[in-house]
């Protein structure tokens, strides 16, 4: 891939009221990786007492401290502080860090070993080993991908050419239930094809990805949160929401998990298909956004503009741009840059958690309709901001 020379986007980032440096992407993302560094040292400092096997998940409202959960099949959240860890120590070098990635992700072994019971095992095991092995080339790592690789094709349903996301929901839900959030699991799967795993994991992630683009968006190209399907016959039942507004609306996250899901499905791919559909669900959500680029939680609540936003939305939005800014082509991949760089100005600018809070961002919104998580920091808010700030550092310092 070739990445491009972006047009100068000063202005358009000073409009937003935010300072960032004016020396291009990478002075940028240093502003902001070195705020992270310091943030994930206190991070330690608060969490480390506490042993490896507790994971920092969310941060309440006015709170400094995090919330310590005990790894286990119960939690989705386990691999993102370690693939923090893993960006950090990329950015910093430093030992301690490194140490520090090791334990966290080697807390998450036992995944590898136990049946799949959950599609999240991508979300756990590539944040965390995944980062480990590209920085390390720890075979162990890579063997503890790969078994857990196979785990995850285990949910997938030939009839119905996805992999089951929620193997508890079945019942709640109908059927085979498919939701938003599967697409970055296969991130996984994509990649253990490539890397010495069954290439059948290819096929079956670019089944299911095919299968969600045609079940999971509404012809405006807009998401629904979840599909349901017969599990025996693949007949699609009904499409609706789990943590979104309502069935018909655009869950903020759900649509981010979609824009950096079919872009990293055109990395493994080069299937155009995927691209031009990444563009356009791209297209929809930034079409839609407020000034300040960070989203409500739901695009359809009627709340607005007093709903609670999704910072997570925006730094999975963030990251996934910078990425889609070099696949697509001309004035349209210079955008997206233009837009990721404008986006993590205003997350830097005003959703920084700074001296109150050790989380890089504040004003996240996990399960608003169970009434979980609404205004926290949250962790995998912060995961995708560091690797978008990598992602932009990598473009360098020009203009
Ligand atoms: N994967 C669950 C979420 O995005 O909240």
């Amino acid at each position: 891939m070739i990445r491009k020379v972006f047009a100068a986007t000063a202005v358009c980032i000073a409009a937003l009221g935010c300072s960032p440096k004016q020396d291009g992407p990478a002075a940028e993302a240093e502003q902001g990786l070195e705020y992270c560094a310091r943030q994930t040292e206190r991070t330690l400092a608060q969490i480390l007492p506490a042993g490896y096997g507790m994971s920092p998940k969310n941060i309440a409202p006015g709170d400094s401290a995090w919330n310590l959960y005990p790894v286990s099949k119960e939690l989705w959240t386990e691999g993102f502080f370690p693939g923090i860890l893993w960006y950090d120590y990329e950015y910093t070098s430093d030992e301690k860090i490194r140490k520090a990635a090791e334990k966290y992700t080697e807390a998450l072994e036992f995944i590898s070993r136990i049946p799949a019971y959950d599609h999240d095992l991508g979300f756990i095991m590539f944040c965390s080993y995944g980062n480990g092995y590209r920085l390390t080339g720890n075979e162990k790592y890579k063997e503890i991908i790969l078994a857990t690789a196979d785990r995850l094709a285990s949910l997938y349903n030939p009839a119905v050419g996805t992999i089951l996301s929620w193997p508890r929901e079945v019942g709640n839900f109908g059927g085979h239930n498919t939701i938003m959030d599967n697409l970055i699991n296969l991130e996984m799967l994509f990649w253990a094809a490539e890397n010495g795993g069954d290439p059948k994991y290819a096929e079956i992630a670019r089944s299911h990805a095919d299968t969600t683009m045609k079940y999971n968006f509404r012809p405006d190209g807009t998401s629904y949160h979840v599909a349901v399907y017969d599990p025996e016959t693949g007949r699609h039942i009904r499409s609706c929401t789990h943590q979104g507004y309502s069935d018909n609306s655009m869950w903020a996250r759900g649509q981010a998990w979609g824009i950096y899901g079919y872009t990293m499905c055109y990395r493994f791919t080069y299937d155009r298909k995927y691209l031009d559909f990444a563009c356009r669900i791209a297209d929809v959500y930034l079409s839609k956004l407020p000034e300040d680029l960070i989203p409500y939680w739901d695009f359809n609540d009627p709340a607005i503009p007093d709903a609670p936003r999704d910072a997570s939305a925006a730094a999975v939005v963030a990251s996934a741009l910078i990425e889609l800014s070099g696949y697509a082509e001309g004035e349209k991949g210079e955008g997206y840059l233009t837009t990721a760089r404008k986006i993590l100005a205003s997350l830097y600018g005003n959703y920084r958690g700074g001296d109150a809070c050790p989380a890089f961002l504040l004003h996240s919104t996990g399960h608003h309709p169970a009434g979980s998580e609404i205004d926290y920091a949250i962790i995998y808010a912060d995961y995708y901001y560091i690797e978008a700030l990598m992602r932009l550092r990598a473009l360098g310092g020009k203009e």
